[in-house]
């Protein structure tokens, strides 16, 4: 069984999105492969809740207890590999982690580490991005599902979606639309790469 592991730091709903889909499309008979943990940086995260009605084991890395991002990092790895029999889950998906990674931890998963970033990459790589669209007068915004590396929002783009920016928009109201994107379009990628031989 290919086994993915999910890292939240909040509500998680592109991970619930994920759960879902493998669900519904019956990713265990289909592709071999279920969601094996969802695993948190944050002990407070809603998605932990989520993930643990739909019968996924969750666990907690909380960042604030290590000295260091290293001592975090080596820590969270232990914690993701503890879910594969083999030592190495098939696929890391980050779903609104909020954390940067060292170049330790994204070589120990290369080409099996993949993130959604609500921007249409290389445009606004980082924080804010919804509200940077806005200020910088876009008439499209959207999402993009990437491989991660170790510079931040980078790496080989897999899968966007790109939604109208609307006259009143906000953040609020923007980042509302993409969203409903990420949850199409997170799926979809996450099972196309289950079907690639690296997985
Ligand atoms: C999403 O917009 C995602 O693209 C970004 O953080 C948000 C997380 O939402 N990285 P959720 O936790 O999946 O609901």
């Amino acid at each position: 069984m290919k086994n993915v592991v999910i890292l939240i730091s909040g509500t998680g709903s592109n991970m619930a999105a994920i759960v879902r889909t493998a669900q519904q499309q019956n990713w265990a008979t289909r592709l071999g492969a279920r969601v094996a943990a969802v695993i948190s940086n944050r002990p407070g995260a809603g998605g932990l809740r989520t993930a643990a009605d739909a019968g996924i084991a969750t666990a907690v890395v909380d960042h604030k207890a290590y000295p260091s991002r290293e001592a975090f990092d080596a820590a969270l790895m232990q914690a993701i590999d503890a879910h594969d029999p083999a030592g190495q889950p098939a696929l890391v998906v980050l779903a609104g982690f909020m954390r940067i990674l060292t170049p330790d931890f994204v070589a120990h998963y290369e080409g099996r580490l993949i993130n959604i970033h609500p921007s249409l990459l290389p445009a606004f790589p980082g924080l804010h991005t919804h509200q940077r669209a806005l200020d910088e007068g876009c008439k499209l915004a959207g999402v993009t599902v990437h491989r991660v590396t170790a510079e931040l929002d980078h790496g080989q783009i897999l899968a966007q979606a790109a939604v109208p920016v609307l006259p009143g928009d906000t953040a609020d109201t923007l980042a509302a639309r993409v969203l409903t994107q990420e949850h199409l379009i997170y799926p979809r990628a996450v099972a196309q790469l289950l079907q690639e031989p690296i997985c």
